[in-house]
């Protein structure tokens, strides 16, 4: 029998019924509120910031970090968060931020697939008063208007970082094998521009081999094997892998090649995830940059800022290091946060 019809619901238009439904439409209308009512211990009459943010995928470890670091900075301050994940379509995050202008967020935030291809959705955004900031990956738009700040690492720098690593534990000589991230992507396309201009002081290093692992350890270990039954595939004593889940690829590739990761093939990578860190402690891995995905504190100090309306810089770099096989201590593992 549904509730409606028990003898213990009050008849429809009685008294007790009116009573009812008022306590009813009460309750209803708390649970609506709910979502966009101040956060605890926010000053009265605020109202929770209500963000879009479309996520590029979840194609490494470094990913999954940087979601969880949104995901939680956002639970925290109790900002109203729209998390879409592109699962690595472009096409997914246009249509992703399309679905925020329409539901009308304060603020859209996006880690871009590729560099290219925005102009029109973020004029879209413009147009509609919604402003954006960019986390993780730059974008190249005729209008730099359209995105308010851009927060993220220095990726050139990054790749230059690690030629240098690799220049120091091959003493300056390398038959180099490269394995690119997401065709298109800023981190793919600055961390071997980076890497390049490094090179070009050491002459007796080359790149022999290179192409894209798309960021994934899967594609990074598919990738290799192509590489080491190729003709050059006997010369190649090094790898740079843009980022550590294609270098973790790489390494299994490596060892079942029958060759030794670290001794036979030196290996350097990006990110600093655990298990880099656990493959700096087993000595398979040289070196890995750091590109610090915990960006979630400082997208939301800055949000935070916009909607206050203060200042922010245009471009705001993440200040990372670089780790070497020789730091890494069982302790340290303990230590990561990602
Ligand atoms: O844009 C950052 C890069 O994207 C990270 O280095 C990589 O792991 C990720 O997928």
């Amino acid at each position: 029998m549904s509730l409606f019809r028990s003898p213990r619901f009050p008849r429809l238009g009685s008294p007790r019924w009116e009573a009812t439904a008022a306590a009813l439409a009460v309750l209803a209308g708390a649970a609506c509120a709910k979502q966009n009512d101040p956060p605890p211990g926010a000053a009265s009459g605020a109202r929770r910031l209500v963000v879009g943010f479309s996520q590029v995928g979840a194609e490494s470890g470094w990913r999954t970090a940087n979601t969880k670091s949104i995901k939680d900075e956002a639970d925290k301050r109790g900002v109203t968060l729209k998390f879409s994940d592109a699962q690595g379509e472009q096409e997914n995050q246009i249509r992703a931020i399309r679905s925020f202008i329409q539901q009308k967020v304060d603020f859209i935030a996006f880690s871009p697939k590729t560099e290219d291809g925005w102009q029109a959705v973020l004029e879209e955004a413009k147009k509609a008063g919604i402003r954006v900031v960019l986390t993780d990956r730059a974008v190249r738009v005729t209008d730099s208007t359209l995105y308010e700040t851009f927060i993220g690492s220095d990726f050139i720098e990054e790749g230059r970082r690690a030629a240098e690593c690799l220049a120091k534990r091959t003493g300056g000589k390398a038959m180099i094998a490269e394995l690119q991230g997401t065709p298109g992507s800023a981190p793919a396309l600055d961390r071997k521009k980076g890497f390049e201009a490094e090179l070009a002081h050491y002459p007796g290093m080359t790149i022999v081999k290179s192409a894209s692992g798309n960021f994934e350890r899967a594609k990074g270990k598919e990738v290799f094997e192509a590489f080491l039954r190729s003709p050059e595939g006997a010369r190649i004593n090094a790898l740079f892998a843009h980022n550590d889940d294609m270098a973790l690829g790489a390494i299994q590739a490596i060892e079942a090649a029958g060759k030794r990761p670290g001794v036979d093939i030196v290996a350097v990578s990006i990110d600093g995830v655990h298990d880099a860190f656990q493959a700096m402690l087993d000595k398979k891995l040289s070196c890995s940059v750091e590109c610090n995905p915990l960006l979630g504190p400082q997208l939301f100090d800055v949000i935070e800022k916009l909607s206050q309306g203060q200042h922010v810089p245009k471009r705001i770099v993440t200040q990372e290091g670089v780790f070497t096989a020789d730091q890494v201590t069982a302790d340290l593992i303990q230590s990561r946060r990602y």
